[in-house]
């Protein structure tokens, strides 16, 4: 504990004053070095999970057949080429997205693609979904990850952001692709299919209910038992969203990640001023509560019937606490850690259990859904 509030103090006060003057992705790159360092040498590693983990059995879950030992997850696009799979878990995270991944490479959007909103706690991001395509990626997971109790790896699957791909057909044949690679490698012990990146030249072509119907009925001759999930779109009304939720639950998608960034520059939640010329969705605090909101309408309407995965602006265990309660069953995240540190998600976990504790609920799993 004193350990953690030295951690903490340290981020805030001498290193996060240093990475935020200087490029984000810069810092985001460096990170990843030093992560890869801690996961490729025992003894850091071991360090590391003495430093940051948090385990209680108070937090353990199972959902769709996986055992996580705690429901806070990384969010696709922190470790976009598995650079992190064999840290990962030590860090505290019980689930990991790796991607988004495509069937092709992409070097990503041009610069600048990373810009931090200081006040509103969340970044502007431009990746247009930069990585170095599924073969590479299955190698990486195959040659480097082993996986442990209680500890999940999945893997999220875009499409290729390039002009072969851009076409209707085109495109699902690209998700079928990477997908069907990763099944056919048993590759990741869930699949989430994104159809939500609001930074590719093509739009997002798939978050209507007919064409998303296209998708999922070209994808399902696909056969996995694993859970495959759908990352969702945040700037739907309602009336738009629940379509696009009964079109998963027809194709027995098992649930829905809620959910992408927010894409809407002129949303009441980017209060703050940034270049013209910076392209791209919001992260963080501005996508908190469009996600809680979409979350707590679909736990509403579908209870059990279909897994919720929240995501957005999660960056304390009352906010992570709050999506479980709307009725997420995982919760994941990114911005978070990168505003306060990353012993944040120790903090979170242990948080909970005592947010658990002062509600009298046993387990995880009995808060979820209790606040609609
Ligand atoms: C740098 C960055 C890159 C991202 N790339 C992806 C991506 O490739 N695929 C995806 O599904 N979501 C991507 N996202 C969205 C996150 O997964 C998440 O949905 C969003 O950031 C909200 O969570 P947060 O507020 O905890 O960051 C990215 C977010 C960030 C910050």
């Amino acid at each position: 504990m004193i350990l953690t509030n030295l951690i903490e103090i340290s981020y805030k006060n001498i290193l996060k004053p240093i990475f935020f003057k200087k490029d984000p992705e810069d810092v985001h790159d460096r990170m990843l070095k030093v992560g890869q360092t801690l996961g490729s040498v025992s003894f850091l590693k071991s360090i590391t999970k003495l430093l940051f983990d948090f385990d209680h059995e108070k937090l353990v879950q199972k959902v769709d057949g996986l055992t996580y030992r705690n429901p806070i997850g990384l969010s696709a696009g922190f470790d976009k080429d598995a650079n992190l799979i064999k840290v990962i878990h030590s860090v505290g995270f019980s689930f990991a997205e790796i991607g988004s991944v495509t069937l092709h490479p992409y070097a990503g959007n041009p610069k600048p693609r990373l810009y931090r909103l200081k006040k509103d706690k969340g970044l502007v991001v431009f990746y247009g979904l930069k990585n170095i395509g599924v073969d590479k990626i299955i190698d990486k997971i195959k040659n480097n990850y082993k996986s442990s109790n209680g500890n999940i790896l999945g893997v999220s699957i875009a499409r290729t952001n390039s002009v072969e791909a851009s076409g209707f057909e085109e495109g699902i044949e690209d998700y079928k692709g990477s997908f069907e690679k990763l099944v056919n490698s048993d590759i990741g012990d869930y699949y989430t299919i994104n159809i939500s990146c609001p930074n590719t030249f093509y739009g997002e072509p798939y978050s209507t209910p007919e064409r998303l119907d296209g998708l999922l009925t070209s994808l399902r001759q696909i056969k996995t038992k694993k859970p495959v999930y759908l990352k969702m779109p945040i700037n739907l009304p309602w009336d738009k969203f629940d379509p696009l939720v009964e079109t998963a639950i027809k194709h027995k998608i098992t649930g829905v990640i809620i959910g992408n960034l927010n894409k809407d520059r002129n949303s009441e939640y980017i209060t703050e001023d940034y270049p013209d010329d910076m392209r791209g969705g919001v992260s963080g605090l501005p996508t908190r509560e469009l996600s809680n909101n979409l979350i707590r309408l679909t736990y509403k309407k579908y209870k059990s019937k279909i897994t919720i995965i929240g995501v957005g602006g999660v960056d304390s265990a009352e906010s992570a606490y709050e999506k479980i309660c709307y009725g997420a069953n995982l919760v994941q995240m990114i911005t978070g850690m990168i505003f306060n540190g990353p012993q944040l998600i120790g903090q979170i976990n242990k948080g909970l259990v005592d947010l658990l504790e002062k509600d009298g609920y046993e387990s995880i799993s009995d808060a979820v859904g209790s606040k609609v």
